[in-house]
């Protein structure tokens, strides 16, 4: 099992995208999954199409130790999607809420995650403060998607140093994702200096800019499989194979075979709705 804290000391710069995206998109492909909204905005779980309810992520903190792992467990939720659970957020959690550094890490390990999760992703909410601190000190890697414009690059940097001086202990970030990318000169001069900052730790996959993650949001879809044959679910997907190193093919296969089956599902659904229907009318 993989652990890793999606992280940006900014807002707004695909984070959530990043982690529900992926977390859909290495559960279509086999991989089992727990996404966790470390995030008081909750728009993970809004993104996943999971209520914000309790038991959340703000009742383990709050919880007394002797009871936590068993909160932990109990906040786990499914989603409409197999292989992925998740782990709820609410407004109330808050930097109070932590009290020690290890805790997410201890629980975790204490739960037994490990049996049931091929990885674990956590969003976290802009800045590095205690809530952040206590995901990166549970995690393996820390990837951080991010803009291609001047402050957010250097405070790319700024971010570096500080989890390194006040959490040496802790996940350092191994990734870096360009997010909103376009193929313009001022985006590529930012791309090049980050590269240079940051050898081998970019991917080479930049996710595009695209109205198509507003959108399923919005319809409440899931990107690969209602938009499949959106830019943004084919760069996701790339981005995936470069992250996971999967094999191009294999995910392709899967993909398209689960939203075949979710078409098929859906259809045969409205098929037996509208014949429901008809006998009642017959009936009446
Ligand atoms: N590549 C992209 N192209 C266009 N819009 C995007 C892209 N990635 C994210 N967004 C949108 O940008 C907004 C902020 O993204 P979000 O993932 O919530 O950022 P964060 O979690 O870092 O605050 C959301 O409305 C999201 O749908
Ligand atoms: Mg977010």
């Amino acid at each position: 099992m993989k652990i890793i804290s999606i992280l940006n000391h900014k807002g707004g710069v695909g984070k959530t995208t990043f982690t529900g995206s992926v977390a859909q998109a290495l559960a279509l492909t086999g991989f089992r999954v727990l996404a966790i909204d470390n995030d008081s905005q909750h728009n993970l779980c809004s993104l996943l199409g999971v209520g914000s309810r309790s038991p959340n992520i703000c009742d383990f903190y709050e919880a007394r130790p002797k009871e936590a792992s068993r909160i932990l467990l109990r906040a786990v939720r499914k989603t409409d999607l197999h292989n992925l659970h998740t782990i709820t957020s609410s407004k109330e959690l808050g930097d109070s809420s932590v009290k020690d550094i290890l805790y997410l890490k201890k629980h975790i390990e204490e739960c037994g995650f490990e049996r049931y999760y091929d990885y674990i992703l956590i969003d976290n909410a802009p800045g590095i403060d205690s809530l952040q601190a206590c995901a990166i000190h549970a995690s393996d890697e820390i990837f951080v998607p991010t803009e291609l414009r001047q402050f957010a690059v250097d405070g790319l940097v700024e971010m570096e140093q500080v989890i390194g001086e006040r959490h040496p202990k802790a996940a350092q970030i191994t990734r870096i994702i360009p997010n909103f990318y376009k193929d313009i000169k001022r985006h590529n001069t930012f791309l090049a200096v980050l590269h240079d900052l940051f050898p081998r730790r970019v991917t080479s996959t930049c996710i595009p800019l695209d109205n198509v993650f507003d959108e399923v949001v919005t319809e409440g879809k899931i990107l690969f499989l209602h938009r499949l044959y959106s830019k943004g679910a084919a760069f996701y997907l790339k981005l995936v194979e470069e992250l996971f190193a999967l094999d191009e093919d294999a995910v392709w296969e899967q993909v398209s075979g689960k939203r075949r089956e979710h078409i098929s599902t859906q259809a045969r659904n409205r098929l037996k709705k509208s014949a429901g229907n008809k006998d009642e009318k017959q009936q009446q």
